[in-house]
């Protein structure tokens, strides 16, 4: 299934269920050790315009098939993708230095987001709704109300999530009978083109998924504002989510953007489990997640021994190779080891207190966690999108609410204590999209709704509310003569 789609690592783009070459390519080098993963084709504007006109061509047969059949064609898709874990796993670990662990938990979990979008979208119902229901009219007319899809979806995914952040946008898409065009990040295209493959082998038919690889920079305002695109369904930083909304006009979005996640421990906390479930909330791939913790926000009095479990857990974590199933492995490019390593400078120059780390090889960084933070570094605000945590120390609930809040984003916080009440009364005063009670951040289970505020996005992604995103209700009336 893969052979079509590369020759001698030279990846092509999906385009009306055939595999299609670029005169302009770009090389994929590993972050592990350089190594060429392969080349992915640089498409043009003429060529982009090509795609968009196949997927609007191929979109109405697409959503006038019954939605049982598309059911169907997306089960396979998740079965396949069950059969080429190891496979596709072994890609992943090389292009975008995941750990082994972790790609093959993202591989097993998009099958079953596939499954399960495949399954809610049996459950798409529209409505009828009787005029009388409104005041001052009469039972003389219906409005018969059915969910009909967008169009096309032109679905970009960032690098850490190659293969679940691309499928947890073309899944629900397909699902509602829009067409698809992928534009995976630069870096993770080769996984993601693994995965438009096994839509196209499942039976996803010719133009519905498309895609489109080439820089974000070079192509992306393109292809964001061209008219023939109903929807942009987009994960990736604030900076480039903010500057597609300014420029894409009136086209209906997902954002999912940046976070600086905070963790809130009081006083009665579980010390111990709080310790250990923070450190893998901060860590894992290396702090390269949208829901990684951010900063920590600890009562002054349990700080101490905060400190002791914090520790405890990170000297467990395996520094190294994706390979070799380490959790902190590099970095995704030498630039973004640097902007860890400026946020590392900051803090030390103003005073905060190194408790372990800043260690860096390359772009590889160690796990690096600081004490005695305050609102005036850096680290505090920015996300580092890498292994570094911040301790700010806080006096009691009312500081800790106040500055989880005082940042510009809104993803996730989540909230250490056993005082039920505590919790809820903190929930119910945080800006976020979702409040953890005793749990790291976190996406799933991905029927759940995860959503951002402020600067951490807009719209609603999960399994049921991101196929209402991308469907509109259209209603037909019926006018009854007497
Ligand atoms: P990024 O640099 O913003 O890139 C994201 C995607 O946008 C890539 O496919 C990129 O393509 C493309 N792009 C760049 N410029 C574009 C433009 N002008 N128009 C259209 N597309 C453009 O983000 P990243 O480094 O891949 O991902 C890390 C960031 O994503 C972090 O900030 C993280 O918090 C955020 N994130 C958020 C969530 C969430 O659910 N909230 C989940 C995962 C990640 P190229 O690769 O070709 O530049
Ligand atoms: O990077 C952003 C992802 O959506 C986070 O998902 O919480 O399962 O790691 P996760």
């Amino acid at each position: 299934m893969f052979h079509s789609m590369c020759e001698d690592k030279i990846y092509k783009n999906l385009f009306n269920g055939d595999w299609v070459a670029s005169t302009n390519t770009i090389d994929v080098f590993s972050p592990v050790d350089n190594n060429l993963v392969g080349t992915i084709p640089a498409m043009s504007k003429d060529e982009a315009n090509l795609v968009i006109a196949n997927s609007k061509a191929s979109q109405k047969d697409w959503a006038n098939m019954a939605i049982s059949s598309r059911a169907s064609i997306l089960h396979k898709c998740a079965a396949l993708l069950d059969e080429n874990v190891d496979y596709l796993s072994v890609i992943m670990q090389n292009e975008i230095a995941k750990d082994k662990h972790s790609c093959d938990a993202e591989i097993k979990r998009t099958a079953d987001f596939i499954r399960f979008t495949a399954d809610a979208g049996k459950n798409l119902e529209g409505e009828t709704i009787g005029a009388d229901n409104f005041p001052g009219f009469k039972k003389n007319k219906i409005s018969f109300v059915t969910k009909v899809p967008v169009g096309i979806v032109l679905a970009i995914s960032p690098f850490n999530y190659p293969i679940n952040l691309s499928a947890s946008k073309i899944a629900p898409a397909l699902i509602g009978g829009n067409s698809v065009i992928l534009k995976p990040s630069t870096q993770g295209a080769i996984s993601a083109l693994h995965l438009a493959a096994i839509f196209h082998e499942a039976g996803v038919p010719h133009g519905v998924l498309n895609t489109i690889t080439g820089r974000g920079s070079e192509i992306g305002d393109y292809l964001v504002t061209h008219k023939d695109i109903n929807f942009i369904n987009f994960t990736g930083s604030t900076e480039v989510g903010k500057h597609i909304a300014v420029i894409a006009g009136m086209v209906p979005m997902i954002m999912e953007l940046g976070g600086k996640d905070a963790a809130i421990v009081l006083c009665d906390a579980d010390i111990e489990s709080a310790g250990k479930d923070i450190v893998a909330g901060a860590f894992s791939y290396s702090g390269q997640r949208c829901t990684a913790v951010k900063r920590i926000l600890v009562i002054n009095d349990v700080a101490d021994s905060l400190i002791i479990e914090l520790m405890k857990n990170i000297k467990l974590l395996k520094v190294g190779a994706p390979q070799d199933d380490c959790e902190v492995t590099p970095l995704i490019d030498n630039s973004a080891a640097d902007y860890v390593q400026e946020l590392i400078d900051d803090a030390l120059h103003h005073g905060a207190t190194l408790l372990c780390g800043n260690k860096r090889i390359n772009n590889l960084i160690y796990p690096t966690l600081f004490d005695n933070v305050t609102t005036d570094m850096r680290l505090a605000w920015e996300e580092p999108f890498g292994p570094v945590l911040p301790i700010i120390r806080v006096k009691n609930i009312e500081e800790a609410i106040i500055i989880a809040n005082r940042s510009e984003y809104g993803l996730q916080t989540s909230v250490y204590t056993k005082n039920i009440d505590d919790a809820f009364n903190i929930a119910n005063q945080l800006d976020v999209g979702t409040v953890q009670i005793n749990n790291k951040p976190e996406r799933g289970p991905d029927h759940f709704p995860f959503s951002g505020t402020k600067s951490s996005g807009m719209g609603t992604q999960g399994i049921k509310y991101s196929i209402e995103a991308m469907t509109r209700s259209k209603a037909t009336v019926l006018l009854i003569n007497p």
